[in-house]
């Protein structure tokens, strides 16, 4: 007879190491599927992360909540599954995305119930102890049973509440019967009962966009900022800055805050400081064969800090503390491209940060990441300062038939200066991309080749100057004693 072994998340973390393509400093369960950031809370000095995990399979279904919490939102510890589906309950087909709040004391989860035939109430749980490991589901469930009249009955999920004016007030993403997007407003004094207050904001969205899933709404300085995902098909996230009267938002400013097919369903928490923090879920760019054979799929962004520009456009950038991961450095300066000039950075490695300050008069400057010494496998992130756009492009990143590179371009912040920084992290498979500290591109690369790990710099046209080159490798925000996949470390 065989004895049955429980493994732990760490050791089956180990077990993955060897795993190019798998993050070490991104969070992601140590096996089988993610999607959504859910339940972003503080509490008893841990942050507490909840994320939309199926812990049987590696492709989406049977949706749990798991969970993790951290002291620096960097470095995070797993915890037992949070919201399990309950056969004969509104979750029984899954926990699907919610948020978390402070009732008086007590931690309270506020959700998507899940029942096939699709059936999406809202229900709430409660945790008493300060860990947040055990769960009770209330009672008085559902407290929304479903969708008010004019609203598509599959399109209605995902609330996000806060307490303010003396009431709790629920946003929650809509898809109408007229063919318009919308969130919808309630509001209740007690989290139980929810009176119907009609659309927070509605339109006809982007072309093909039929529901606005995971609405964050919140107040930034003097101003309200609205968050959309556009679905269905990952269209990206778009947002809106505008006022707010107790009922209806006002929209003045809007535009994408970070375009598909990768980037999609972020959660934003305004922690002791106020500044809001998202994470976002960063989806595979590969097939559900290749998923399927390495056992997990789906990573959260790093953690991100919003801003309005001056001129209130919504801006982000990497969280500050992630610098506490930089290991060993490698500083260039002063590099002069010629028009057609490409340049070797003698670093090599799949876990990197780089902050490149880079000036230019015209044309395209390039930064090629995770290249072959033979240019068959490369990711480039790309700026234009003629057309003034970013562009990252994985359409060359590997030479595997399981993988859908992609193109994404953006404009360049306005306005657009000669000297701009652009700020990579590259963690495995993942990419995200700032510029200037305030557009930002993730993507995914997966290249099939050992040496597929090198950096080049080299210029379209354009006399570019490199002015500051700072690599970092990165290290792991798993305890210690692990390990850069291939990379023995001697930690004296
Ligand atoms: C967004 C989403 C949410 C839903 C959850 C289900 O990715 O579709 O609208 O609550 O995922 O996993």
């Amino acid at each position: 007879m065989t004895k049955e072994t429980v493994e732990t998340p760490k050791e089956i973390r180990q077990a993955m190491k060897g795993d190019l393509h798998r993050p070490i400093y991104h969070f992601l369960p140590p096996r089988n599927w993610m999607n959504d950031p859910n339940g972003l809370f503080y509490w008893g000095g841990r942050y507490h992360l909840f994320y939309q995990f199926n812990p049987y399979h590696p492709l989406w279904g049977n949706i749990h909540w798991g969970h993790v919490s951290s002291v620096d939102l960097v470095h995070w510890e797993d915890h037992p599954l949070a919201l399990i589906p309950e056969k004969g309950s509104g979750d029984e087909n899954g926990c699907w995305s919610g948020c978390l709040v402070d009732d008086r004391g007590v931690p309270t989860a506020v959700y998507t119930g899940f029942v096939d035939p699709v059936n999406t109430p809202v229900l709430l749980a409660r945790s008493q102890d300060p860990l947040l490991i055990r769960w009770h589901k209330s009672q008085h469930n559902p407290v929304i049973g479903k969708a008010p009249q004019g609203v598509n009955a599959t399109d209605f999920r995902d609330p996000y509440v806060w307490y303010g004016d003396g009431k709790w007030i629920l946003v929650i993403g809509a898809g109408l019967q007229n063919g318009d997007c919308a969130v919808l407003l309630y509001d209740s004094p007690d989290l139980i009962d929810w009176q119907y207050q009609g659309p927070l904001y509605q339109e006809k969205s982007l072309d093909s966009v039929t529901m606005w899933e995971c609405p964050n709404f919140f107040k930034l300085e003097d101003k309200y900022v609205l968050l959309v995902s556009l679905f269905p098909d990952i269209q990206g996230v778009y947002y809106y800055v505008g006022s707010f009267d107790g009922r209806r938002f006002m929209p003045q400013i809007q535009g994408y805050y970070e375009p598909g097919p990768i980037f999609y369903a972020p959660q934003v928490r305004q922690f002791q400081d106020g500044k809001p923090i998202l994470f976002g879920w960063l989806l595979e760019g590969r097939s559900k064969t290749a998923i399927k054979s390495s056992g997990w799929a789906g990573v959260q962004s790093l953690p991100r800090e919003l801003a309005l520009d001056d001129n209130g456009y919504l801006i982000s950038k990497p969280l500050d503390a992630l610098a506490t991961l930089r290991e060993a450095c490698v500083i260039k300066k002063d590099i002069g491209l010629q028009p057609g000039e490409r340049e070797r950075v003698p670093v090599r490695g799949r876990y990197l940060e780089i902050v490149a300050q880079v000036s230019c008069e015209a044309g395209v400057f390039v930064l090629a990441v995770l290249a072959s010494p033979d240019g068959a496998e490369v990711t480039y992130i790309q700026c234009d300062f003629d057309a003034k756009t970013f562009t990252l492009d994985t359409s060359r990143s590997s030479q595997s038939d399981q993988v859908t590179g992609a193109k994404q371009t953006v404009n360049m912040p306005e306005p657009t200066s000669k000297a701009i920084k652009i700020h990579a992290f590259i963690d495995g498979s993942v990419i995200e991309v700032w510029i200037d500290d305030r557009v930002v591109l993730s993507g995914r690369a997966y290249p099939t080749m050992a040496e597929s790990d090198g950096l080049y710099l080299f210029s379209k046209a354009a006399h570019a100057k490199l002015d500051l080159l700072r690599v970092w490798q990165m290290a792991a925000i798993w305890p210690t004693d692990f390990l850069r996949p291939g990379i023995e470390v001697n930690r004296e």
